[in-house]
């Protein structure tokens, strides 16, 4: 792991907390010449766990959810000012918990950056249970963005 961070990873769901995430991970690839890689998951509904244990294949998955998620990472790619940032974009399957970490070790981040709040509905007071798991189990500095 380097300090200040040469590849920094954010997560990216369509919320505006997650916006504000990229807005602040962009700024600080730039500040830093860090690569930015931002990361969105698509979350398989939740039958589809208890029939095989497995996530389904992405063609098994409805075409709209996959088009959907692809969309929010276009918008943030459009709104994020990316100027001068070698950035790369990753569209997965899973939850979004393990698969953000799975692709912070790939990455080699340095840095996550996460939304403190999600586009889930409300159920949490505090913070959103993507963020809530990522900051106990993060293997690298993280950075919640409220
Ligand atoms: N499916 C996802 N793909 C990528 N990032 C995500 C995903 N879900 C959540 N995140 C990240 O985690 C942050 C917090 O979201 P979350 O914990 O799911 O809160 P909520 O419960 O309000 O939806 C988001 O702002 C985003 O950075
Ligand atoms: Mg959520």
């Amino acid at each position: 792991m380097s300090w200040p961070p040469q590849v920094i990873v954010v997560a990216i769901d369509g919320s505006d907390q997650s916006q504000r995430a990229a807005d602040l991970a962009a700024a600080l690839a730039r500040a830093h010449t860090s690569r930015l890689v931002m990361i969105t998951v698509v979350r398989p509904p939740e039958g589809w766990w208890g029939v095989t244990g497995q996530p389904p294949s992405p063609e098994a998955l409805s075409e709209a959810l996959v088009e959907g998620q692809q969309e929010i990472l276009r918008q943030a790619e459009n709104r994020t000012n990316l100027a001068g940032i070698e950035y790369g974009t990753a569209e997965e399957l899973g939850d979004p918990t393990s698969v953000i970490l799975a692709a912070c070790e790939r990455e080699s981040a340095d840095l996550l950056v996460v939304g403190r709040r999600g586009a889930g509905l409300v159920e949490r007071m505090v913070m959103g249970s993507v963020a809530d798991r990522l900051a106990h189990h993060s293997p690298v500095p993280i950075l919640i963005v409220p």
